[in-house]
């Protein structure tokens, strides 16, 4: 295998708050260790448009505390294409990038390892994504930000809630998965998570009318994952509406709110490591792998053992809001 000289780093999918954190990361580990660094602006597509620019220390001063990604993030078709793959690898050699470090979600990582088995690439990647769907990692970068966002937005509907004794339906992102919903329900004292895993099996909605209403409450706040299994907030709430029309409900969708912001400590912590062990990766010879936290640890998981796995949340967290939302 060739001598790794230069590395390229780019966002890709949905931004994630702490991906700034993690260019940094990736960057100055990057030039401490004698690499040259390319930045590619707008994930896979500035790959295939040729939008690549040289980043030095100076490049990622002052990044840390934003939210979004300095590099922008787009998703890609052309890349879906081998035509389009063909021609991110063109303009990987003639801007001599040797290596890759993807930060990015499920979809990312996917492209991420069709390219490296294509065209014989070392790539890692990072696991940046609000939605911590991705297996081998105990989080994924801008999680922890995405859900103090949604403790912050439901503690202040949980006011009007009260004061108008109303049921509140609040719909959180995650695509298939569920640990925005239920450990966003957790810390803000929601009365239920209606979640695809559950939805599927019992009739949450009534669970939360017969027992939420019951005894001293009279108001009630239930989070609803966006999946389509669960229909969604207005789903839920239609159903409300027509079944139970006693009760005073009302929707609200938190949508890209959650996206944005200034990552938690958590979350630059944990990309600041995350992006150093990337380069740690590449320089012991790994290739197609992604970094994960394991216990505190930072952990490399083959691409596939991480991407299209469904990352089961634990029963014990349901068990817990079961419990406290009497
Ligand atoms: O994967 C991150 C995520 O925010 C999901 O939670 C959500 O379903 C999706 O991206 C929204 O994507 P877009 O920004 O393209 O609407």
């Amino acid at each position: 295998m060739a001598a790794i000289k230069t590395i390229g780093v780019l966002t890709s999918g949905g931004d994630a708050p702490g991906m700034n954190a993690a260019i940094r990361a990736v960057t100055r580990s990057a030039i401490f260790n004698g690499f040259k660094v390319k930045g590619i602006y707008r994930g896979y597509k500035g790959l295939v448009d040729d939008e690549i620019v040289d980043l030095q220390t100076q490049s990622v001063s002052g990044i840390m505390h934003h939210g979004g990604t300095i590099l922008k993030t787009a998703r890609c078709k052309e890349f879906m294409t081998v035509e389009g793959r063909k021609q991110a690898y063109e303009n990987m050699k003639k801007h001599d990038i040797d290596a890759l470090v993807v930060i990015g979600g499920d979809g990312s990582l996917s492209g991420a390892q069709q390219f490296a088995k294509e065209f014989d690439i070392p790539i890692v990647g990072i696991p940046g994504t609000i939605d911590n769907d991705l297996s081998g990692t105990d989080h994924t970068i801008g999680y922890d930000t995405a859900l103090n966002t949604i403790m912050w937005c439901v503690d202040r509907i949980r006011d009007t809630a009260s004061s108008h004794e109303r049921l509140f339906i609040i719909e959180v992102m995650g695509r298939e998965s569920s640990f925005l919903a239920l450990n966003g329900a957790i810390a803000s004292g929601a009365e239920a998570a209606i979640i695809p895993e559950m939805a599927s099996k019992v009739d949450q909605l009534s669970e939360l009318i017969q027992s939420g209403f019951r005894k001293s409450k009279n108001s009630s706040i239930a989070l609803v994952a966006e999946s389509p299994v669960t229909g969604g907030a207005m789903g839920v709430a239609e159903r409300v509406k027509k079944e139970f029309p006693q009760y005073n409900v009302r929707v609200t969708i938190l949508g890209h709110l959650q996206r944005g912001g200034s990552p938690t400590a958590q979350d630059r912590i944990l990309a600041s490591r995350m992006g150093a062990a990337a380069i740690d990766a590449l320089m012991e010879g790994q290739r197609n792998i992604m970094i994960g936290d394991d216990d505190e640890k930072m952990i490399y998981v083959p691409f596939s053992k991480a991407i299209r796995h469904t990352k089961t949340i634990d029963t014990e967290l349901l068990d817990v809001l079961h419990r406290l939302s009497i």
